[in-house]
């Protein structure tokens, strides 16, 4: 199953994309993660990648589609892929899928997790990361505090430097600019499936399985 998140910042895609990923057994690949981690290392890749996220700006088309395009020839994406935060522009989109044309795949689902602005800059304030594993954790919505070490790994938990409020907004007025055309771009390729992500992740979770498995809402 070949799967694409799409959803404003905050909106929960990795949170979904990390379980489906385990659901279904194929790989999860953000492209965040793949920059964060390349930032991290001090890569040349992160290292150009840095200034783009840190104003909250898109990291420019030709940097992105050159990585995931190595990514998903990787043996782990034959039997499918959960992508997350790509493909976020029209240019990026057609380079997707030209690439899975070139090697006779294509998307079976574009996944659009819906949740209303004073939502999401809730949700991105109230975020702390794990530099370890990823895990994401939310001061403001969870019952058990959210400590210094991961619940999961005992990693140092953190919060995003591109997650203070300045630059959540730059992000999201890139997202409406950039990104959001790529809804009306699915809906006419007949692969959107809209999806409420304003509920507790365990009901977006059945939500999302509902329309991958072919009961639920589509278009
Ligand atoms: P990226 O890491 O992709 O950031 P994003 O799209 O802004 O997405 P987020 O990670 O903020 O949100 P999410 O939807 O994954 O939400 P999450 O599950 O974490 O990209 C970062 C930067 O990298 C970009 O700004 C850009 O510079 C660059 N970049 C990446 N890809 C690029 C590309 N293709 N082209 C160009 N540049 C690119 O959830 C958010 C919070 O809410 C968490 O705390 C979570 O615990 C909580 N939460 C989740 N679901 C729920 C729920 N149902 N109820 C309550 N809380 C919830």
């Amino acid at each position: 199953m070949n799967v694409v998140m799409l959803g404003p910042p905050g909106a929960g895609k990795g949170t979904q994309a990390v379980r489906l990923a385990e659901i279904y057994g194929i790989p999860h690949i953000s492209t965040g993660d793949i920059f964060r981690e390349n930032v991290r290392e001090g890569t040349e890749l992160g290292r150009r990648a840095r200034e783009y996220m840190e104003r909250g700006e898109l990291v420019p088309d030709e940097l992105v589609i050159e990585i995931v395009a190595d990514r998903l020839k990787r043996e782990d994406c034959r039997n499918g892929f959960i992508l997350d935060g790509f493909p976020r522009t029209v240019a990026q989109a057609d380079a997707l899928k030209a690439m899975l044309a070139g090697e006779v795949r294509a998307l079976d689902h574009v996944v659009n997790v819906e949740v209303p602005a004073e939502v999401l800059v809730k949700r991105i304030s109230g975020r702390r990361t794990c530099r370890e594993c990823g895990t994401n954790y939310n001061v403001h919505f969870e019952q058990e505090e959210v400590g210094e070490a991961c619940r999961e790994c005992g990693g140092q938990i953190y919060q995003r430097e591109d997650d203070l409020e300045e630059t959540v907004r730059r992000r999201l007025r890139e997202y409406e600019a950039k990104t959001a055309p790529l809804i009306e771009y699915y809906r006419d390729e007949g692969l959107l499936r809209r999806v409420d992500g304003d509920a507790p992740p365990e009901e977006v979770l059945a939500s999302i399985r509902r329309v991958l498995e072919g009961g639920g809402e589509s278009g």
